[in-house]
C-alpha cells in the first residue's frame, strides 16, 4: 500500500547479486511503484540494459555522456523525480566512492545529487566486506541523515565460500523500501503485540486451538515497524514469517504455545511498553490436567469428558496495572450482540479502545486478507470502517491510538 504511486530509483553496481534486481523491479511495480534504473558500467556485465528497460518500462541511465539520452542531465532530473533511491547491490568500490563524494559514473553522480532517502544493500565477498576501507565507508555513509544502510547477509557466496557478504533477499529489500518511505510517527515508541492462536495441550499429541492465523496481529507488527517503533511480538503458533523485518528492524518475536505462556511473556514485556495491542485469540479454557501419555480409547467407550479450567485473561490483567502513560488496545470477535459485548469488555478490561470484528461480515475474521471492524471507545462512541485489507486496518488502528 505504501509503495503505491511511489517513484523508486534503483542504482545497480557490478556485483553478481545484480541478477536478482529485475525480479525486485517487477515486485515493486506489482506493488504500485514506478521504477527507474541507473547503473554502473560493470553492472551491465551481470544484467543487460534491455532486461532492465523491459521490466522497468523506462530507459536505463548508465552512461553520463551518451548522446542518445533525451536529456543530458539525468543525474539531476532522476533524483528530483524519485521519492527514494535503492542502491543494490552496492559493491565495495561504489560504497567507498559514495562515502568520499566521488562521482565519476551515472550511478555515483546521481547519488551525489540525491537528497531524499537512500537505502543501501551492500554485497561482496567476505574479505572485501571486512576490509578497513569498506568498513569505514559503510560507517560514514550510515551516519548521513538520508541513508538507511542494510547489513550484508550471511550464507553462500558466489566465489564458492560461505560468509557475510550476500545481498539481502528481495523480501527484505521490499520491507526496507516500505520502511524508508513511511513517516516515523512511532519513533522511539515501544509496542507490545499479541497475535495468533494458543494451543492447550490435552496429552503429548493433542491440543485445543482456534482458527486464528495471526494475520491481523502480524500486519499490526509490520505497520508499527514501518513507522519506526520497537516491537515485541508475542505470538502463538503461526505460519507467518517476519524474517524480512527481523533482518533490519527492531523486532523481538517471543514464540509461545499456551495461554499461560502467552500470559507470562506478555506480562514480562508490559512494563517497558508504551502501547500494547492484544490481537491474539487466547484460549478461554485449558484442560485441567495434561496427560503425560497419549490418551487411549477403551473398548466399548462412547464418550470422553475433558475437565477444563479457565485461563488468565491477559487483557484484564494488563488493564489492572496499566499506567496513565500506557495505551491498551484489545480485540473482540463476536457472533451476536456485538456492540454491547464489546462495550462491556472495554469497561471490564480497562482498555483504551476495542477493535470489534463481527463474524457475520463477509471477508472479515480469521485467515482472510481483509477485515471489517468497528472501533469502540471508552466514551461510548464508535467508528465503523469499511471492508479493507488487514494492512489498512493496522494503519487505522495506529492512527486512532495516536489521535
Ligand atoms: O473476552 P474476549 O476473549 O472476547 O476478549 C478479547 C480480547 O481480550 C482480545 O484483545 C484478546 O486478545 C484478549 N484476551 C486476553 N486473554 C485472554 C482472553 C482474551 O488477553 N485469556
Amino acid at each position: 500500500m505504501i509503495l503505491q504511486g511511489k517513484h523508486i530509483l534503483i542504482g545497480i553496481s557490478g556485483g553478481i547479486a545484480a541478477y536478482k534486481i529485475p525480479e525486485l523491479i517487477r515486485q515493486l511495480r506489482k506493488a504500485g511503484a514506478e521504477v527507474q534504473v541507473t547503473t554502473t558500467k560493470n553492472a551491465l556485465e551481470f544484467v543487460t540494459s534491455l532486461t532492465l528497460q523491459t521490466v522497468s518500462g523506462h530507459k536505463v541511465y548508465s552512461d553520463v555522456f551518451a548522446a542518445i539520452n533525451e536529456h543530458s542531465t539525468e543525474h539531476i532530473s532522476l533524483p528530483d523525480w524519485a521519492d527514494m533511491m535503492l542502491i543494490a547491490p552496492a559493491t565495495a568500490n561504489v560504497l567507498c566512492k559514495m562515502a568520499h563524494g566521488i562521482a565519476d559514473d551515472a550511478l555515483t553522480t546521481t547519488f551525489a545529487a540525491m537528497r531524499k532517502p537512500v537505502l543501501i544493500a551492500p554485497a561482496m565477498n567476505t574479505n572485501m566486506y571486512e576490509s578497513p576501507a569498506t568498513k569505514q565507508a559503510i560507517q560514514q555513509l550510515s551516519q548521513w541523515d538520508n541513508i538507511t544502510m542494510l547489513d550484508a547477509a550471511s550464507g553462500e557466496l558466489a566465489c564458492g565460500t560461505s560468509g557475510k557478504g550476500r545481498m539481502q533477499e528481495i523480501d527484505v529489500l521490499l520491507a526496507a523500501a516500505q520502511y524508508v518511505l513511511t513517516p516515523k510517527t512511532l519513533d522511539g515508541k515501544r509496542v507490545l503485540i499479541t497475535a495468533g492462536p494458543t494451543h492447550e495441550a490435552i496429552d503429548p499429541v493433542r491440543y485445543i486451538t482456534n482458527a486464528s492465523t495471526g494475520k491481523m496481529g502480524y500486519a499490526i507488527a509490520s505497520a508499527c515497524l514501518r513507522r519506526g517503533a520497537q516491537v515485541t511480538l508475542v505470538s502463538g503458533p503461526s505460519q507467518i514469517s517476519m524474517k524480512a523485518w527481523e533482518a533490519f528492524a527492531p523486532l523481538t518475536i517471543v514464540p509461545v504455545t499456551s495461554a499461560m505462556d502467552m500470559y507470562n511473556a506478555t506480562l514480562h514485556s508490559f512494563d517497558q511498553s508504551d502501547i500494547s495491542i492484544l490481537c491474539a485469540a487466547v484460549a478461554d479454557f485449558t484442560p485441567q490436567t495434561q496427560a503425560s501419555q497419549k490418551i487411549k480409547k477403551e473398548k466399548g467407550q462412547t464418550t470422553m469428558t475433558l475437565e477444563m479450567t479457565i485461563t488468565k485473561d491477559i487483557a484484564a490483567s494488563l488493564g489492572e496495572i496499566k499506567r496513565k502513560d500506557q495505551k491498551l488496545v484489545g480485540f473482540a470477535l463476536e457472533t451476536h450482540d456485538e456492540l454491547s459485548n464489546a462495550q462491556r469488555k472495554l469497561q471490564t478490561k480497562n482498555l483504551d479502545m476495542i477493535v470489534l470484528n463481527s463474524l457475520q461480515d463477509k471477508g472479515a475474521g480469521f485467515g482472510t486478507d481483509t477485515n471489517k471492524v468497528t472501533f469502540v471507545y471508552p466514551n461510548g462512541t464508535t467508528k465503523n470502517l469499511p471492508l479493507i485489507s488487514k494492512e489498512e486496518v493496522a494503519d487505522e488502528i495506529i492512527n486512532n491510538i495516536l489521535e
